[in-house]
């Protein structure tokens, strides 16, 4: 089979690997030249796929800017970007501008599934009417589905594979349809009766998990002021065999998903005057944690008679999360804005993020740079992180991963 692929990223590359590997061919179109050459040199430039793994499929993988290309494919993919705007609205432009340019080379017979993250009523309201543009009907010339990702950066046990795939079509045809593409490569495909239940299931999961991590990172705030080890409380109330789910208190929320989606959920509850008070809240309890964490670096210094100012301060992991050198929406790049904003001088140490532009570093080695701060700090700890070493190097240590917890050391502070 020839699948398209829309948007080559974080979801669109993998996937473009892994229908390849299951001996499918696949053309994947994306607005970013850089990508596009990547791709098409065999460099890969999102973790989990690795360049071996790129040219090993390159005989399969073709990459374009050119919608064109899709001609042949008989599936059609959409993996864009759904970001917010500046005022955190949902901001669906990446989306219109691939169904516009899409529907210019439509044809009879496709099947285009969205697989963006969005707000119920994207592909019926939105994406269907646009590449109905193209003086074809859905449904009936073409078929539409929608299809929510589920891949998770950096997770290695479960993929396209093994991951089970919610579908569901603007028409029973339109469903089947899908459900025939993806038992291809997926084991288990889940049907849904509407694109809107399909859509919001993924804002489900995603806020699901927003919730919980503002429920701990709430906890950890209140342990911090009453003199309590949160991790002893959740590593205790985690050995429950039944009835409880672990989450980990951390410095806030980041990534392309968890930070966003929920916007996304409350801009549509809105037009349905339900408040979703839940969601915003645990968004907001989430946005304060890096103020908590700079709070807490203060703190450290102050017992040291030193002031954020002039102090040299060394971020440990600035990517959004371990494994990954994705550092969108990340807490670090906050609390690194927020102490500069103070005066400190900073320096990061990441090796899955060779430059932070917008504060002007890059990535320094470890024994240098726990040589010369005043104060380390874990935001992101990265499977590769010599924690003992951090601990023995730095005047001061404070951890926001719990990665030195069953450790007491006189410079050792934990959230
Ligand atoms: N990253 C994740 O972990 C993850 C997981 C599940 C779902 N999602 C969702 O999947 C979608 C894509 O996320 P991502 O992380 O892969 O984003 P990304 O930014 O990594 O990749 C999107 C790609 O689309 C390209 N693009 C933008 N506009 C385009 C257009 N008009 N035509 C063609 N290409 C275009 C960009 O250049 C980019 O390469 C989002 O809706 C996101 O919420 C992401």
């Amino acid at each position: 089979m020839i699948v398209g692929i829309v948007g080559l990223g974080y979801v669109g590359l993998p996937l473009a690997v892994a229908l390849c590997e299951a001996g499918h061919e696949v053309v994947g179109v994306d607005t970013d030249p850089r990508r596009v050459a990547a791709v098409t040199a065999g460099a890969s430039y999102v973790e989990d796929v690795s360049s071996e793994r790129l040219i090993a499929v390159g005989d399969r993988l073709a990459a374009s800017s050119q919608y064109a290309e899709l001609a042949a494919a008989e599936v059609v993919i959409i993996s864009v970007p759904t970001p917010l705007t500046r005022n955190r609205e949902p901001d669906l432009g990446p989306l219109v501008s691939a169904g516009t340019a899409l529907a210019a080379v439509l044809r009879r017979g496709q099947l285009v599934v969205l697989e963006s993250t969005t707000f119920p009523g994207t592909t019926r309201e939105r994406l269907t009417p646009l590449l109905e543009e193209s003086g074809l009907a859905a449904g009936s010339d073409f078929a539409v589905a929608y299809s929510p990702e589920r891949v998770d950066p950096g997770r290695t046990d479960y993929g396209l594979r093994n991951t089970p795939k919610v579908v569901a079509g603007l028409t029973p045809a339109c469903l089947e349809r899908a459900v025939e593409f993806y038992a291809l490569v997926c084991d288990e495909v889940v049907r849904l009766s509407t694109l809107e239940a399909a859509e919001l299931s993924k804002l489900l999961e995603n806020v699901f998990r927003s919730v919980n991590i503002a429920l701990v990172n709430e906890l950890a705030v209140l342990c911090d002021r009453m003199g309590v080890d949160v991790w002893e409380v959740v590593d205790a109330a985690a050995t429950k065999p039944y009835g409880f789910m672990r989450f980990n208190p951390g410095p806030g929320m980041g990534g392309h998903c968890l930070p966003v989606d929920p916007f996304y959920l409350s801009w549509r509850a809105r037009e349905f005057e339900i408040p979703t008070a839940f969601v915003e809240l645990a968004g907001e309890v989430n946005q304060r944690m890096p103020y908590f964490c700079v709070e807490k670096i203060t703190r450290a210094l102050n017992d040291r008679s030193k002031p954020v100012r002039g102090s040299r301060i060394l971020v440990l992991g600035v990517a959004y999360k371990a494994g990954v050198g994705d550092t969108r929406e990340s807490p670090a790049l906050k609390i690194m804005h927020l102490l500069a904003e103070r005066g400190a001088e900073l320096a990061y140490h990441d090796e899955h993020v060779p430059e932070v532009a917008e504060l002007a570093l890059s990535h320094q080695p470890l024994d240098t740079a726990l040589a010369d701060c005043d104060l380390a700090v874990i935001v992101t700890a990265h499977a590769e992180l010599d924690v003992p070493a951090v601990i023995e190097g730095a005047p001061i240590l404070v951890d926001f991963r719990g990665v030195t917890r069953g450790i007491e050391a006189p410079n050792l502070l934990r959230l």
